[in-house]
């Protein structure tokens, strides 16, 4: 075996992961450790400038509530979400970042963010809810705010974290290793932040081949997050709620800037507007089928039924939406300038956060203003920051929590001194990248605060060190020992390689439970028998290898999203009912039913290794 040196970092509190949640929790930590002289460490497998979801850019900042100009109440807010989820979301989590998003957004215009304004000076709406903005280099400044808050001599880049260390009931660490030289990593902390995003790629993609690693969301995202809750014991929530966004078949361009700044509609080959003609199916679906906006899932649900009869391709109508709204100027002079003005909008939006599909309409000569582009329902993701809800069940904060959803630290999970933001804090979605990082700074604070009234010195056994070593770099002596056995390296009856187990548990999650070929649909037969070779796929964990540094973080990441594949399907499995058609449909139980307006949580147990699944009420707060 190589020689790995071990590296020993003691730090107060730890951040774990990169992305916007990190980079929120880093700011506001670093203010706040620097009173109480603590230190505070962070830690990202990739590099912050590009890391975590937004490192491509975004073209809007889609959480924005406007309270101080009185646009929207913090109620509108949490009627919204609470709509949007089909009333499954935690009032007190949702209002709580909310509340101080705007902050957030106003910091990060101050930190070099272009904001679109109007002639007025007023930011362009592309929503109620959402901002326009130039983000392409959205993630690269929020980055630097972050790295110049905490100093990069405390910034570990390129160093994956594998495993969360739990003694005594507590976050006392994490271990992991350096993507590029032979070091492993021993971090020890107070206090600990999760903040590793969501994952993608537990589904089989609708891309193959070259265009593997296409998904909407980022495929380095890979299940970091509900690996380190679960394996700490931590319990869960909304581990069933996945999320489908609808998108630009084949780069998954974003569609909001169409359906709300353009206006666009979406119809079937037979020019049918499916929001129009499926209209009595949202009766079905009472009270959130006819609320407005119609929820996320519904609208996918009715546009899959279009699909399901046959009635594709789906069409996003990009031409008559530029005529439309080029119309509504005064003179032909004008028409014209606003039309290339539109044209122009319109390929920004695509090359701020997500340039391929710009390329793609290159690719096929599409004019958006001359040819309509097809859109698709996507894999399903796990990102609790969005239209999903999977992830740690956290505190609320004291003022507001009913006292069922507070026990002392705001945003932290139940393990004492592990904190949740982002993609890793469950049912407080639509927070997006403002909300959070938002949601990084409330835990930033908390955390400091915790380690000043929580002074115990971290004490991590070493022997348990030792182990985790040898058992995080056993795929590379696993590859060494046999490569030469066959001829073809992928093919070896003594290892399987982490993209071969990545296949496997991809076509199991798409097979059984309700991914793309299956059209999203499911029921207790077939994710029992999806339990049953994720079971086999676990046994085979054992035997995964890899040749190299890179190799070893895909095989950590693969075994990352078993988990998390697994706590999705116990989860479905437990909800008896289908709630949110369009992101899956339980062919056993098709209806929504009164009794299951509850959580669904779960828990594995660290010493049993069993899972304990528990319903949790839902109490909407009042604001
Ligand atoms: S993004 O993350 O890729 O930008 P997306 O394109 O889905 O997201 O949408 C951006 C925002 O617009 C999100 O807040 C989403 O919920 C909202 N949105 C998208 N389409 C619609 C629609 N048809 N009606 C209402 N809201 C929508």
């Amino acid at each position: 075996m190589a020689n790995f040196e071990t590296v020993e970092i003691k730090t107060d509190v730890l951040i774990c992961g990169g992305g916007m949640a990190a980079c929120g929790a880093a700011v506001e930590a670093a203010y706040w450790a620097k009173k109480n002289g603590l230190k505070v460490t962070l830690v990202d497998k990739a590099a912050m400038d590009r890391s975590g979801a937004v490192a491509m850019g975004l073209s809007a900042i889609n959480q924005y509530v406007g309270l101080k100009d009185g646009q929207n109440t913090l109620k509108d807010y949490c009627n919204y979400v609470r709509n949007d989820l089909m009333g499954v979301t935690r009032e007190d989590l949702v209002t709580n970042i909310a509340r101080h998003v705007d902050s957030s957004v106003h910091l990060m215009e101050k930190w070099g963010l272009p904001i679109w304004t109007d002639a007025d000076g007023k930011y362009v709406h592309e929503g109620r809810w959402q901002l326009m903005i130039n983000g392409e280099s959205y993630k690269v400044l929020v980055a630097e705010a972050a790295k110049n808050a905490l100093g990069m001599e405390n910034i570990h880049e390129r160093v994956f974290l594998v495993e969360p260390i739990i003694e005594n009931g507590k976050a006392v660490g994490a271990v992991g290793f350096s993507t590029r030289e032979n070091k492993f990593y021993v971090f020890k902390c107070k206090t600990m932040l999760v903040c590793m995003g969501g994952a993608v790629h537990v589904f089989r993609p609708r891309s193959i081949g070259e265009g593997l690693g296409r998904s909407w969301y980022p495929p380095f995202n890979s299940g970091a997050s509900t690996y380190f809750t679960l394996k700490a014991g931590a319990e869960m929530t909304c581990q069933e709620v996945r999320f489908i966004p609808v998108r630009f078949k084949d780069a998954y361009g974003p569609v909001g800037a169409w359906f709300l700044l353009f206006k666009s509609r979406a119809t079937n080959a037979l020019d049918e507007n499916y929001m129009q003609t499926r209209r009595d199916e949202l009766e079905k679906w009472k009270p959130y089928g006819l609320v407005k906006p119609v929820p996320a899932n519904l609208r996918n649900w009715l546009m899959m039924l279009d699909v399901m009869e046959g009635k594709g391709p789906i069409l996003m109508r990009t031409e008559e939406a530029i005529e439309k709204l080029s119309q509504e100027a005064p003179d032909e002079k004008s028409r014209k300038k606003k039309l290339k003005e539109l044209e122009s909008e319109a390929w920004e939006d695509f090359l701020d956060m997500t340039i391929s599909q710009a390329i793609l309409w290159a690719a096929t000569n599409t004019a958006p203003e001359e040819k309509p582009s097809e859109i698709a329902a996507c894999e399903p993701y796990f990102i609790g920051s969005h239209s999903g809800a999977s992830g740690a069940w956290v505190s609320g904060p004291e003022d507001i929590a009913p006292p069922e959803y507070f026990w002392g630290y705001s945003h932290m999970t139940t393990v004492k001194g592990m904190f949740a933001a982002g993609d890793a804090s469950g049912a407080s979605s639509h927070k997006f990248s403002s909300g959070s990082l938002t949601e990084g700074r409330i835990c930033g604070k908390a955390m400091v605060k915790y380690a000043v009234e929580n002074t115990d010195e971290p004490t991590i056994d070493n022997a348990k060190v030792e182990a985790l070593k040898k058992a995080i770099l056993a795929p590379l002596d696993m590859f060494e020992e046999h490569k030469g056995y066959t001829v073809d390296p992928d093919v070896n009856p003594n290892y399987i390689r982490p993209k071969q187990f990545m296949f496997r548990l991809q076509k199991i999650m798409d097979e059984y439970a309700g991914g793309v070929t299956a059209q999203f649909t499911t029921s207790k037969k077939n994710l029992d028998k999806g339990l049953e070779l994720l079971d086999f796929l676990r046994e085979d964990s054992e035997k995964i290898a890899a040749e190299n540094l890179h190799e070893l973080t895909r095989a950590w990441e693969n075994i990352h999203r078993m988990w998390q594949a697994e706590s999705h399907i116990r989860t479905i499995l437990f909800r008896e009912e289908t709630r949110w058609p369009g992101y899956y449909f339980r062919s056993d139980f098709p209806s929504m039913k009164d009794d299951w307006l509850v959580f669904a949580n779960c828990i594995w147990h660290p010493e049993s290794g069993e899972w304990e699944m528990v319903k949790r009420d839902i109490k909407y707060i009042s604001v």
